[in-house]
């Protein structure tokens, strides 16, 4: 019978993997009396919350969304089951449908200790792998307030840049943002990551994700992993910022953790999707992971380039 020792205090504080030399630090988070509550006093936590939201702007608007339909759709976009059962972050109920979620996710961002919601690493890390591309097209799935999306649009001002996401009020924010900032070239619209039919295959030159796919169940971050290889250009590259596995006990002993305290409820199943294998089993090229900084890491792949149809299959296998 095979025992697993249980991980020590000190393993499961540890903040594993650090970013390269040379490359922006990360410190790992400070441990708030906003975080000690929510770990600790759960229910007083909700509370706070439930008060907190109510005290923010409510960016309110029609319920289905019409508000943000793409021009041209004809439908308001699909919610998946998932969307409506599990509050993620410990929020009173699901907080992306909560009319001050996206001011809420405003204040979130302005302390945020996570590696990739910093705009300076963002950019940086994007710079480092696009290189020095001037893409046409590019989407940001499940965008949130804009964090990468914004940073995408300063970095290639010549590019359509449209970020999607589920929650309406992110998006109603977001949209606020670009306004205030006075950023043309960015687009924000309502849809499912999973199901961006509305966009043809291979539509866009750059095709990116951050911190969603952790936030889902296994079935659909993959339907989200296969949409952005069928929206990537071939040959192009995809990339995706989110959780990393769980590489060490004690790293599995805190994932375990937060899904259990309702933090993530969905970490578990993020676990099973084993990100870089399931690309490698997708066919994409050069998976690679540029970094990883504690609980955060960057995935990179290259969707195949299309055979030219034009080469006689002899001349081309010769
Ligand atoms: C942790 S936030 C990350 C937001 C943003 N990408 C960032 O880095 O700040 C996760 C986002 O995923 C969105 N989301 C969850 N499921 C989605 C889906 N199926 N389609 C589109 N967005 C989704 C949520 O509304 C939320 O805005």
């Amino acid at each position: 019978m095979t025992t697993t020792a249980k991980p020590t205090l000190q393993e499961k504080t540890a903040v594993i993997g650090s970013a390269p030399p040379g490359t922006p630090q990360y410190a790992g988070p400070p441990m708030t009396l906003e975080l000690w509550i929510s770990k600790y006093l759960p229910a007083l936590h909700k509370v706070k919350q439930k008060i907190k939201f109510r005290m923010l702007e409510q960016m309110d608007g029609p319920f289905d969304a019409t508000d943000l339909m793409p021009p041209g759709a004809t439908q308001p976009a699909k919610y998946p089951a998932y969307f409506f059962m599990k509050p993620v972050h410990t929020f009173p109920k699901p907080g992306g449908l909560d009319p001050a979620f996206g001011p809420y996710h405003g204040e979130f961002q302005k302390r945020t200790t996570f590696y990739f919601t910093k705009p300076e690493t963002i950019k940086f890390w994007l710079q480092k792998v696009y290189g020095d591309i001037k893409p046409e097209r590019a989407i940001d799935l499940a965008c949130g307030i804009g964090a990468t999306t914004f940073v995408m649009a300063e970095l290639w001002p010549e590019c359509e840049v449209i970020g999607i996401d589920l929650s309406p009020s992110n998006l109603r924010y977001a949209r606020k943002l670009a306004e205030e900032r006075g950023v043309k070239n960015i687009r924000f619209y309502h849809m499912d990551a999973g199901d961006c039919s509305f966009y043809p295959d291979e539509s866009f030159d750059v095709v990116n994700e951050s911190y969603c796919l952790h936030e889902m169940p296994t079935y659909h971050s993959r339907a989200v992993v296969k949409e952005m290889i069928r929206l990537s250009k071939p040959g192009h590259l995809i990339t995706w910022f989110d959780w990393p596995p769980a590489e060490t006990p004690g790293d599995l002993a805190r994932r375990e953790e937060i899904a259990k305290r309702g933090s993530e409820p969905f970490m578990l199943q993020y676990l099973d999707l084993r990100l870089e294998q399931y690309l490698v089993e997708l066919g994409l090229e050069d998976v690679h992971r540029p970094v990883r900084a504690g609980a955060n890491m960057l995935v990179v792949a290259r969707k195949p380039a299309r055979k030219d149809a034009s080469v006689p299959a002899a001349a081309a296998s010769s």
